[in-house]
């Protein structure tokens, strides 16, 4: 009998597990700052309840994907970031995504031609109108460039050189077509903006639950990414930022951070729940090594 059972129990655990792994989809890109390895941290901080879930610095969405994957309770969704190749890119998956998979393939053979030729060609192109074209180039670099790193230079041109990469996947096909889905088939809403203007005040409340993941503050003059934009994002950005973070708190929307232990973050946010985080990062001003950083999860509940 106990057998029998066991063996129904093991049945059951694969479907579920078979479900599960088919509709788990993850980002799309490796995003400076993505917080892939820091979900389950991320997850054991959650409020108990939302029904209007707010990103306004999506980058590759490792916490949106996390709570599709996990079926959380998500009856809305509005996700922005001011990067728009990188949100275009997310309407293309979401519109176009035949025409993307089609290009993004071409490309694959294109790039193992020749990876040099084929990469700084692609770089340097300066007039890419169309969407899909936009969002095939934008993917490519993002999976062939040094540490996949998204950096632009004053001008705001891509700057980052050809990565060291053997067998990049271009085309992930099975994970695309997971992300289309669940940017179709669920209430979300994808668009560019300043993160000062993509969220209504006037439209949260308590049931809205805001994961602010700006560029962190830096440790110090060389150690941290800021560069996503040409303008950066400094002490006043920060300083901006955590009145943003009260606003809301007063709305007594559910607000979650992350953001470095820098004694700056620490003072902009004495009010609120601070947890300390250590973790390692890789995409920093030495190059591949991974170096301890000491990091915070900032909550108002
Ligand atoms: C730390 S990353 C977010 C990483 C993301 N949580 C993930 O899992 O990949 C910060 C993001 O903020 C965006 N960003 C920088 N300045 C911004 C601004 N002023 N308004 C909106 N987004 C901004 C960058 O383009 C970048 O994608």
């Amino acid at each position: 009998m106990t057998r029998k059972i066991n063996k129904i129990k093991q049945i059951m655990n694969n479907t579920f597990d078979k479900i599960r792994s088919n509709a788990n989809c993850h980002p799309f890109v490796k995003w400076a700052g993505g917080k892939t390895q820091l979900i389950s941290l991320l997850n054991q901080h959650l409020p108990k309840q939302f029904n209007h879930y707010i990103e306004p610095f999506l980058g590759g969405g490792a916490l949106f994907f996390s709570l599709i994957n996990n079926k959380r309770m998500l009856f809305k969704s509005s996700l922005s970031d001011n990067n728009k190749e990188l949100i275009n890119s997310y309407l293309v998956i979401k519109n176009n995504i035949d025409e993307l998979t089609e290009l993004l393939k071409e490309y694959e053979i294109q790039y193992k031609k020749d990876q040099e030729k084929f990469y700084y060609y692609l770089r340097d192109i300066k007039n890419v109108s169309d969407g899909v074209e936009n969002a095939a180039r934008f993917i490519t670099l993002n999976k062939t460039c040094y540490n996949g790193l998204y950096r632009v230079n004053k001008s705001g041109w891509f700057n980052v050189p050809i990565g060291r990469y053997k067998n990049p996947k271009i085309c992930d096909e099975v994970n695309l077509r997971k992300i289309s889905q669940t940017l179709t088939k669920t209430d979300t809403i994808v668009f560019t903006d300043d993160y000062r203007n993509s969220i209504n005040i006037n439209k949260v409340d308590e049931n809205s639950f805001i994961y602010l993941d700006p560029p962190y503050d830096p440790i110090n003059s060389t150690s941290s990414f800021t560069a996503y934009t040409k303008k950066g994002f400094g002490k006043s950005d920060q300083i901006e930022l955590s009145l943003l973070f009260r606003k809301l708190s007063d709305r007594n929307c559910k607000v979650m951070m992350s953001n470095s232990d820098t004694s700056l973050v620490r003072q902009l946010y004495r009010a609120f729940d601070i947890v300390s985080v250590s973790t390692k990062r890789q995409i920093n001003s030495v190059g591949t090594k991974r170096i301890n950083h000491q990091e915070v999860i900032i909550k108002n509940y």
